[in-house]
């Protein structure tokens, strides 16, 4: 169903059809009620900015690999930018600001649903990298060096020989601050995210006293879940980048597959979990910019953006919806102005002028199915047998998920495999409070239970902190969990069943919430 806006002002009547792309946001009709406010300024923005093809390559390395030159350079880029007054655009302050107004209801739209929200959707990839890109020519500027790059924080590398890829880099690790003096501390990190603990990206909050072996069952749940979302479960574009969102839609309609997870566990880990939410820094996205290894965890994931066009040429593409494409932000420049740019102009790295230095990403082969093992029976007889005895799901009677574990079954329809992407669409979610919700989900394995490790070949995917994925204001009826299951029936050889099996597993203690409906749905 089609939702229809219509534009009062015009005189044709023109129908928005949740459809047009967003026009840049008037700074000055900005909403201050989280304090975000860019500065006030003077100008009319009639081009787009014309990103300089004449800068050298700028080479973005992995932090935990720095040496002392680039280090104090990184240190002394920063020190200048929080020495900015606030009435530069380019302050440390309006730098943070910028990411909390873009993402905490400051810019408004006469004929939008809600207001303006960059994350839990499409816009989440090229505005972060826009915002990465200004945010590093500034530094750039500051310390003259038209070759200066933001490292990234390469968490999803589990590998075991140091130094490890997988900590809090040095550079933003406290045993490096003997007088807490350095551009690079933040006091409002997470004392259990320090070395020697390793990231945990189901993000289960286990990161104190890490034994050896829960370090060894982390590196192969990490690497699951970098393989899950973005292999297995992100075959398509909108699944890895998330749902569209245009003038006239609601904010929010649905992160993708890594703004999901491993995007929000690492800002969840990172930031201080005691402090009030209001000084978690990286765990509040109102704050987390105002941490520097946010723009490192950020240069990771625009790394993986990178990383997933190239793993599969063909089907992984970039968006082409000329509402996106056509979407403008404004940020400012490392002279200070303000400028505005459009999405299309984010795809291409090269004529951003830089490149990320190649790593290997070990969880292609070490999180993927083929090296997973299968938990459960998988011979045709048991499986008919497993679909014959559970209960199709009751869209009549919304499923109250109060215990750890339900099993249901889906037909899928006859004329399957003939067009699009074939994703278990699971809907009206109602999360209600519960703030700290984590599901995971599998396919024909009906005995998994609170101990499965999603090492099983069985597991398909991740709910994980739910109430993260959407925008504030998007209603339950428009919530969805969308599970691509053509790449894991296939990888289970059990591609040829008319009906899935699907088990949801609730960890910890186990919250309210709701579900209405569940179907099979052809993505394009
Ligand atoms: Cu704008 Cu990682 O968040």
């Amino acid at each position: 169903m089609v939702s229809l806006v219509f534009d009062t002002n015009s005189s044709s009547c023109r129908r928005l059809v949740q459809g047009l792309p967003f026009p840049a946001p008037d700074f000055r009709n900005c909403n201050n009620s989280q304090g975000c406010c860019p500065p006030p300024y003077n100008k009319t923005f009639e081009n787009f900015y014309v990103f300089d093809m004449t800068l050298p390559m700028r080479s973005r390395r992995p932090a935990h690999l720095l040496d002392d030159a680039y280090i104090a350079k990184y240190q002394k880029a920063y020190q200048l930018l929080r020495a900015l007054p606030d009435s530069d655009g380019r302050s440390w302050k309006n730098q943070a600001n910028l990411h909390c107004a873009y993402c905490n209801a400051a810019f408004y739209f006469p004929m939008a649903k809600s207001r303006l929200e960059i994350h839990y959707g499409w816009f989440f990839f090229p505005w972060h990298r826009f915002f990465l890109y200004f945010h590093e020519r500034i530094l750039a500027q500051l310390v003259g060096d038209d070759t200066f790059a933001i490292p990234f924080w390469n968490w999803d590398d589990q590998s075991a020989n140091p130094p490890l890829a997988n900590v809090l880099p040095d550079v933003f690790a406290n045993a490096m601050y003997k007088n807490k003096s350095s551009s690079l501390y933040d006091a409002n990190r997470n004392a259990c995210a320090q070395p020697p603990n390793i990231i945990d990206l189901q993000n289960l909050f286990q990161c104190e006293n890490q034994t050896p072996s829960l370090k060894a069952s982390l590196h192969e749940s990490n690497n699951r879940i970098m393989y899950t979302q973005m292999v297995i479960g992100a075959p398509i574009s909108r699944l890895f980048f998330g749902e569209p969102y245009k003038l006239g839609g609601w904010a929010g309609p649905g992160g993708g597959t890594v703004e999901a997870s491993p995007h929000v566990p690492v800002h969840t880990w990172t930031g201080n979990p005691k402090a009030k939410i209001a000084t978690s820094d990286m765990g509040n996205s109102q704050f987390s910019a105002f941490d520097p290894i946010f723009h490192a965890h950020h240069s990771n994931i625009d790394r993986l953006w990178e990383v997933w066009k190239a793993l599969a040429k063909g089907n992984h593409q970039d968006i082409t919806d000329p509402d996106y494409l056509n979407t403008e932000f404004l940020f400012y420049d490392e002279n200070g102005n303000l400028v505005k740019v459009k999405i299309s102009q984010a795809l291409n790295i090269n004529t951003l002028r830089y490149k990320y230095e190649d790593v290997a990403n070990f969880w292609v082969h070490d999180g993927s199915d083929a090296t997973s093992i299968s938990c459960f029976p998988t011979s045709t007889l048991e499986i008919n047998k497993m679909i014959i005895n559970t209960p199709a799901f009751n869209t009549n009677n919304p499923i109250t998920f109060a215990n750890s574990t339900f099993t249901f079954c889906v037909s899928r329809p006859i004329e399957r495999r003939l067009h699009g992407e074939e994703v278990l669409v699971i809907g009206g979610l109602h999360i209600g409070n519960a703030t700290s919700l984590f599901l995971n989900a599998f396919l024909y394995f009906p005995t998994a239970n609170t101990n499965t490790s999603i090492s099983c070949r069985q597991f398909l995917g991740k709910l994980g902190n739910s109430g993260v994925n959407f925008g504030p204001d998007l209603p339950d009826s428009k919530k969805e969990w969308r599970l691509a299951i053509t790449p894991k029936l296939q990888s289970l050889g059990m591609d040829q069943f008319s009906h899935i099996v699907v088990t949801l597993v609730q960890l910890g203690v186990p919250q309210n919430i709701q579900f209405k409906t569940t179907q099979i749905v052809y993505f394009e």
